[in-house]
């Protein structure tokens, strides 16, 4: 049985993730989104981070060009992983793999610390933008700076054991 593990990730944060997965899964191949070769797999873990409630674009475009295949889902985002926000990103990665015929097996995400560089933007936005820091926004951030933590990272292990459970 092939496997891929791939993944795409800006700052690290999901690429801890596929790491996580692939500990449970090392016969897999495990490769960013921009060194796959070809999609010739029997199973397909597929990563990405959010951005504005969806996959990352490189995720994306992924997602959109893999059909009729088993796969499972992962990703990391900035808001709380118990949050309508984070219902919203499953809703819609699940529904992009469900387009194209895919067999969903599973999926797992976690909070991801914001880019620095990011923050930093929001904080020149004036105070009556939609996006300007608030007191709720601040403690988010605050909150995701220590994620993936062991936990996220030992839960993604988890997960990889369970998909091929399932799977097999
Ligand atoms: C441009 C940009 C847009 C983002 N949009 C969202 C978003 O819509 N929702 C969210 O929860 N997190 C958002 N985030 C936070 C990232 O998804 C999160 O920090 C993630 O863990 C980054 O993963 P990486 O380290 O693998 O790049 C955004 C981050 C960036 C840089």
């Amino acid at each position: 049985m092939k496997i891929l593990i791939t993944y795409s990730s800006k700052t690290g944060n999901t690429e801890k993730i596929a790491q996580a997965i692939h500990k449970s899964i090392p016969t897999a191949d495990l490769l960013p989104i921009s060194e796959i070769v070809d999609l010739n797999y029997d199973l397909i873990f597929i990563g990405g981070w959010i951005d504005r409630a969806n996959f990352d674009q490189t995720a994306l475009t992924l997602a959109q060009q893999i059909f009729d295949k088993d796969v499972a889902y992962f990703f990391t985002l900035g808001a709380y992983p118990h949050s309508e926000h984070a219902k919203e990103c499953i809703h819609n990665i699940e529904t992009l793999l469900n387009n194209n015929n895919n067999n969903i097996i599973g999926g797992y995400f976690c909070q991801g610390a914001i880019d620095p560089k990011l923050i930093s933007w929001f904080s020149t936005l004036p105070s009556d933008h939609r996006m300007a820091p608030n007191d709720e926004r601040k403690q988010r951030w605050e909150d995701a700076k220590s994620h993936p933590d062991h936990l996220d990272l030992s839960r993604a292990t988890q997960f990889g054991l369970d998909i091929i459970s399932k799977y097999r």
